[in-house]
């Protein structure tokens, strides 16, 4: 079992969504035509969510390449594809790494494909760039390193792909210093194992911003 467990996943999908931008998603989707299909990349994929949120949003015909490295995840991306596509309709049907998602105004083709990208962006056995016109990640950005990312940039660049990323990450991390620098707070100082105590997950009536705000600004 990898680092992250499908269960935290599941969890935090929920909450993700509505910190997404379904403007930017808007803007990204417009930039494709309608009647083409299209070639996306998501890397770090997980158990799929980005697929989930972005599937309806793009043009209809649409063909995925999923990256991850942790085989765990992959391995439960079609029982949440399967739990996420049936009450919309959706017709599921796989076999092997590949899973064709069909409905009334989508068809969707996902290929699963295992890879540790900290290790080979590109290269190995096939390069998971070639003919993707749109490459998207969420949740990875607070875990790459500059260098990964300025190289990861320079080849989607060299690729001419347009690149989506769930940047909710940028907004946390201001939320988190002015925190962390002028409002120190009582707020889960005892450490506790999130896996067993999913009450620290989400829990909209104690949040660390509220709770801050309430004890009030702290010289440090
Ligand atoms: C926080 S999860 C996000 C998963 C998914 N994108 C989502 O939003 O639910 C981070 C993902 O990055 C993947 N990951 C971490 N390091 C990786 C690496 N070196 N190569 C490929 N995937 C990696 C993990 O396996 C995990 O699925």
């Amino acid at each position: 079992m990898g680092e992250f467990k499908p269960d935290w996943l599941a969890l935090r999908e929920a909450a993700d969504v509505p910190a997404r931008s379904s403007r930017l998603t808007r803007a990204i989707a417009d930039r494709f035509p309608e009647d083409a299909e299209l070639h996306v990349l998501d890397i770090a994929t997980g158990t799929g969510a980005n697929v989930r949120y972005l599937a309806e949003q793009l043009p209809p015909r649409q063909s995925w390449l999923l990256v991850d490295q942790d085989p765990v995840l992959l391995a439960e991306l079609p029982m949440r594809m399967r739990s996420w596509g049936v009450p919309r309709g959706l017709e599921i049907a796989g076999e092997g790494d590949e899973l064709l998602v069909t409905g009334a105004r989508l068809t969707c083709r996902l290929v699963r494909f295992r890879r540790d990208l900290a290790l080979d962006i590109e290269g190995g056995d096939g390069d998971i760039f070639a003919g993707r016109r749109l490459v998207t990640a969420s949740a990875l950005l607070d875990l790459v390193s500059e260098r990964w990312l300025r190289a990861f940039a320079s080849r989607c660049r060299h690729s001419c792909a347009a690149v989506l990323f769930a940047l909710t990450i940028v907004l946390s991390i201001a939320i988190q210093a002015i925190g962390a620098f002028c409002f120190p707070s009582s707020w889960n100082l005892r450490p506790v194992n999130v896996d067993t105590h999913h009450e620290r997950l989400w829990d909209w009536r104690d949040s660390e911003l509220v709770r801050c705000l309430i004890e009030g600004r702290k010289p440090w």
